[in-house]
């Protein structure tokens, strides 16, 4: 007997290699295989995350397949990520999708990386009870490479109503966190040893920027003079007061991303938010969230901390949602590093 629709996932957009099997909707297996190498370089070293790719995603198909226990038979259509992302990274992932494809003789669908972190949010847990957004609903999608806030009309159709007009909030985090003298990516610890401080301690600069969009940029260099002022007066400032600084600068990203997701839901009327992406993870922003959305009535929605940062999972329920409406791609496809 049929057992619905089965999709394989690959997702190898940056530094993770991660595959997973979604059958009509719930996540069967999801593996993610992260690169350690990039830690030493202060950001993802392109050429390094293709190749640890390319040496990872056969073992963990293998892997994710074993674990959902499902055979290559039972595959009807293969999702992966064709962007934004590293195009070498991208390459590894499409390749292997193409080959899966054409060897099994089934749909091959291309996903855009940002439609499925905000998509991560209708991902069904196997057996576990879900709370699923209805549509119209307002994603705030925060991660390393990008800082938006996406109306969602449906599954597959999406408007950018504010983004970054530079860096992104996950940027400013690495980007801090490297000044600090943390490994890359600095935002789980940054996230970490805020926790010991007191986020009232500094204050950093907030943008000015117009509308829903965002800007990041001002704030890493202000950061960055903070600290040299602060060095030259004493050499072991950053050591003294890392809790403190991490905590401050922790509040003030958060404060610049809750500012503007309640200006987005004044504006466009929507109560139904969800934040979405790597930088989602962050525990002060999950509970400005929760907050902000206790005092405002939302209906809000937090995917768990697994389908936050990249995993191939969100890739397989975009996947789902186009297979479902025949939105499949030729073997003529190439990945995009941007849209
Ligand atoms: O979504 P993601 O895994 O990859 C991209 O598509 O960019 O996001 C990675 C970003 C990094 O900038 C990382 O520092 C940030 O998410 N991040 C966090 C936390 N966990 C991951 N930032 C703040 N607090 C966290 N707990
Ligand atoms: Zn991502």
């Amino acid at each position: 007997m049929k057992k619905g629709i089965t999709i394989l996932a690959i997702e190898s957009s940056c530094d993770d290699t991660s595959v997973a099997v979604i059958r009509d909707g719930h996540v069967l297996s999801n593996l993610v295989s992260n690169q350690e190498v990039h830690g030493a370089y202060g950001g993802v070293v392109p050429e390094l995350a293709s190749r640890a790719h390319q040496a990872n995603i056969v073992p963990v198909t293998d892997l994710a397949l074993k674990k959902a226990g499902v055979s290559t038979g039972e595959i009807d259509a293969v999702a992966f990520t064709r962007g934004p992302g590293l195009l070498g990274s991208l390459l590894v992932g499409t390749s292997f999708a193409k080959g899966f494809a054409l060897a099994r003789k089934i749909p091959l669908i291309a996903v855009n990386h940002l439609q499925a972190h905000v998509l991560a949010h209708f991902i069904l847990d196997n057996g576990e009870e879900t709370r699923l957004p209805v549509f119209p609903f307002l994603c705030l999608l925060v991660s390393g490479g990008h800082t938006r806030i996406i109306l969602l009309k449906d599954y597959l159709e999406m408007e950018v109503i504010g983004n970054t007009i530079d860096d992104a909030a996950g940027e400013a985090f690495d980007k801090c966190g490297k000044i600090l003298g943390f490994p890359y990516p600095a935002g789980p610890m940054i996230d970490l040893l805020a926790q010991q401080g007191n986020k009232k301690a500094f204050t950093f600069s907030k943008p000015s920027v117009k509308g829903l969009d965002f800007s990041f940029s001002g704030l890493k260099t202000n950061f960055l003079y903070f600290l040299r002022d602060r060095l030259k007066k004493d050499k072991d400032f950053i050591e003294k007061h890392k809790a403190d600084l991490c905590a401050s600068l922790q509040n003030t990203i958060t404060g610049i991303l809750i500012n503007k997701l309640v200006k987005a839901s004044q504006v466009t009327g929507i109560k139904e938010i969800g934040i979405a992406g790597g930088v989602s993870a962050n525990s002060e922003l999950r509970e400005a969230f929760v907050r902000e959305g206790q005092k405002r009535g939302w209906n809000i929605f937090i995917p768990k901390v697994s389908y936050t940062t990249d995993n191939a999972a969100m890739i397989g329920i975009t996947g789902y949602y186009k297979y479902l409406r025949g939105e499949f791609c030729g073997q003529d496809v190439v990945p995009v590093a941007r849209f």
